[in-house]
């Protein structure tokens, strides 16, 4: 049972129609507005892959799929949704303009989530005349409808109740909200990105190795630690018995090496990039987008579903979580309601309008 209602979904590009295939996957009704006249084909290649997924991981069969409506303007989209994420371009003028436009015409008490993957929510808010109060950042990775992880990011006049509810809100539809404390651009998530696509781009640059070769060194080596237990439970377990402590003592000293070229940027040229474009090409071996992305999400519903077996049959970090969404995604299926704690919370739960400001600053953020 799903907490949100109806939602919008503002921008129905490579993230948005991911959320939207998420939500109507959880049987939820979306309103999406995109000017783009491609949307509605795009957004519907993305829900063909989505359900494809979905399939895989509920076998006995999926939920009544929530209803789609496509709206001529934000307006209309948001007028009677209780839950609003908005997806488009990154560019603080357009966020500004369409987080504006949002805010004048959902209702009081609707979250406002946006997928921006750097732009720190207090410079968004300003443009949210009525009610800034209720806009988080709500940064997805993509595939939106596959990977659980979001980052939840509050801005200086976030209310915590408005973290609190989206919290919920994400959880009910399967995720795993992390909230991040303090407000920084790029969050967490791609400031880690970040730095390895710049020390990558130095070492294709550099001839150090071809793109197939990097992919390679993360796919068969620490991309698969990674997956399972991050980097800090993997370095752990690599200071042998002796832990963390011997594992810093051993690896600290690198830190002044000149192993890193981190804070130089390699020329963003066009020579730069026809060389990575080239190499890429290669790389595909004639394999289309779409057809990447089928791989992709059969390997990723795999990974999760071997993850939910370990621990004992509990499963093990992001397969534990993709355990119990299966489960409530089946009882969805079969129509029995899911005592999720989210949902009894959500249910008493006050407008985010009613929420008294805290005396404090600094308490706000605190996930
Ligand atoms: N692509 C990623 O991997 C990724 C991951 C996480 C977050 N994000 C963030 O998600 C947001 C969207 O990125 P994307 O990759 O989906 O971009 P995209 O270019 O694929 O999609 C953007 C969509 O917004 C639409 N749009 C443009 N102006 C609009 C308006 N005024 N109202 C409504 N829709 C409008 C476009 O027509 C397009 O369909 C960005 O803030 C980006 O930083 C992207």
């Amino acid at each position: 049972m799903s907490i949100i209602n109806k939602a919008a979904a503002i921008g129905g590009g490579v993230i948005g129609a991911g959320w939207v295939a998420r939500l109507l996957l959880n049987g939820i009704d979306v309103a999406i507005f995109d000017p783009d006249p491609e949307a509605s084909r795009k957004v519907s290649e993305v829900m063909k892959g989505a359900r494809r997924a979905y399939k895989q991981m509920v076998p006995g069969g999926l939920p009544k799929e929530g209803k789609l409506t496509f709206a001529k303007t934000i307006a209309e989209a948001v007028a009677d949704a209780d839950f609003i994420q908005e997806s488009v371009p990154e560019r603080l003028d357009l966020k500004h303009k369409v987080l504006a436009e949002i805010d004048a015409h959902a209702p009081a008490n609707a979250i406002v989530g946006s997928s921006t993957s750097g732009i720190k929510p207090t410079d968004m808010q300003v443009a949210m005349k009525k009610h800034p109060e209720r806009l988080v950042v709500g940064h997805p990775f993509n595939p939106v409808y596959l990977l659980p992880l979001v980052e939840i990011v509050a801005g200086d006049q976030t209310f915590p109740e408005a973290v609190e509810v989206a919290k919920e809100i994400y959880a009910s539809i399967g995720m795993k909200p992390v909230v991040i404390r303090k407000e920084i651009e790029a969050f967490v998530g791609d400031r880690l990105l970040e730095a390895a696509w710049r020390e990558a781009l130095w070492l294709i640059k550099d001839g150090i190795c071809t793109v197939e070769e990097l992919d390679d060194i993360m796919r068969y080596g620490f991309g698969l630690r990674w997956a399972q237990m991050g980097m800090f439970q993997v370095y752990r377990v690599a200071g042998g018995e002796a832990g963390m402590r011997h594992f810093m003592a051993q690896f600290g000293p690198c830190l002044k090496w000149p192993w890193t070229k981190l804070m130089d940027v390699p020329e963003f040229n066009d020579e730069l990039v026809d060389l990575i474009a080239t190499q890429s090409d290669d790389q595909a071996y004639g394999l289309s987008i779409r057809e990447l992305e089928k791989i992709r999400d059969d390997n990723l519903v795999a990974i999760m579903d071997a993850l939910s077996k370990q621990n004992k049959g509990k499963g093990w970090g992001a397969g534990a979580l993709h355990k119990d969404y299966t489960r409530q995604l089946a009882k969805l299926a079969a129509k029995k309601p899911v005592a999720s704690k989210a949902a009894e919370k959500a249910k008493a739960g006050k407008p985010v309008k009613k929420a008294e400001k805290p005396k404090k600053k600094t308490g706000k953020k605190k996930g």
